[in-house]
């Protein structure tokens, strides 16, 4: 129970990563806000099922009144805020010199913008609790990759923002950090399977030199480690946990 009395906030919740990240803070002892674009009582109530504390919120992170609303529902619900997690997160991938602005629009303003307002509103109360813990979830393809131009730019641009972030706030008892999930089992990667016939998943998992796809709590375990006390020295540092598929 490293995280017992901590509260935090997960944003894209739902499902997928997020949801895998809220389950294992809440393990830990930590009272989880599911925020998610989808109200995520599903969420809630595996993790009171185990025994936990969470309690649901809507959010769309691309709106900055949204955001500000749910840090003030942590506040409210539970008084403090000490673990900021900016998971939520879309692709809409295709080549470059194809992409509708609006594929780019929506994913900077989900991806990144999202990050930058999650970020700032959670900032505002750890300074002033000289204590907290933020962790953003980029992506290994914030180093370039086919298809996704929008998308490594706003995870490039999740890396610059958090260690910013980091500098700033290392005098205030705070840590920043970025998570780089490699390829991971949820809704946004299953999509795959029905490329090619399967052939596209096949390939992705030659890919990984672990040979499979990791999962939700493998993300969340790591999350843990970064929002407990035994990371307390660790800031500013971008960690891949990609089964050996990020170099
Ligand atoms: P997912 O699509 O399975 O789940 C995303 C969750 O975010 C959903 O619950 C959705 O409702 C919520 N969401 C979407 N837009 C939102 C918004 N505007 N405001 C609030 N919530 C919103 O995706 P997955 O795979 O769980 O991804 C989570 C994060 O991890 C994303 O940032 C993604 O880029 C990142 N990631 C995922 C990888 C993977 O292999 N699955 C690999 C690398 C990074």
């Amino acid at each position: 129970m490293r995280l017992k009395d901590k509260v935090a906030i997960v944003t894209g919740a739902g499902r997928g990563l997020g949801k895998g990240i809220a389950m294992e803070l809440a393990k830990e002892g930590a009272k989880v806000v599911i925020a998610d674009v989808n109200l995520a009582d599903d969420t809630v109530k595996e993790i009171e099922a185990e025994g936990g504390t969470a309690a649901c919120v809507k959010v769309n992170v691309a709106e900055q009144e949204d955001v500000q609303n749910m840090v003030k529902f942590a506040m409210d619900t539970y008084g403090r805020l000490d673990i900021m997690v900016n998971n939520a997160g879309i692709n809409r991938d295709g080549m470059l010199h194809k992409m509708p602005k609006e594929n780019w629009d929506s994913v900077i303003a989900i991806d990144l913008t999202g990050v930058f307002y999650g970020t700032q509103e959670a900032l505002k109360i750890m300074r002033e609790q000289e204590s907290g813990r933020i962790i953003n979830i980029s992506s290994g393809s914030w180093l370039g990759n086919i298809g996704q131009a929008n998308y490594a730019a706003a995870k490039a641009g999740v890396v610059g923002l958090t260690k910013t972030a980091a500098r700033e706030s290392a005098k205030k008892g705070i840590t920043c950090n970025v998570i780089c999930p490699g390829f991971i089992e949820t809704d946004m990667t299953l999509k795959l399977k029905e490329v090619k016939d399967g052939a596209a998943w096949d390939s992705m998992m030659q890919r990984i030199p672990m040979g499979y796809a990791g999962k939700p709590s493998d993300v969340g375990k790591m999350v843990a480690f970064l929002a407990s006390d035994d990371a307390a020295y660790i800031t500013s540092e971008v960690i891949n946990v990609g089964g050996g598929m990020i170099v």
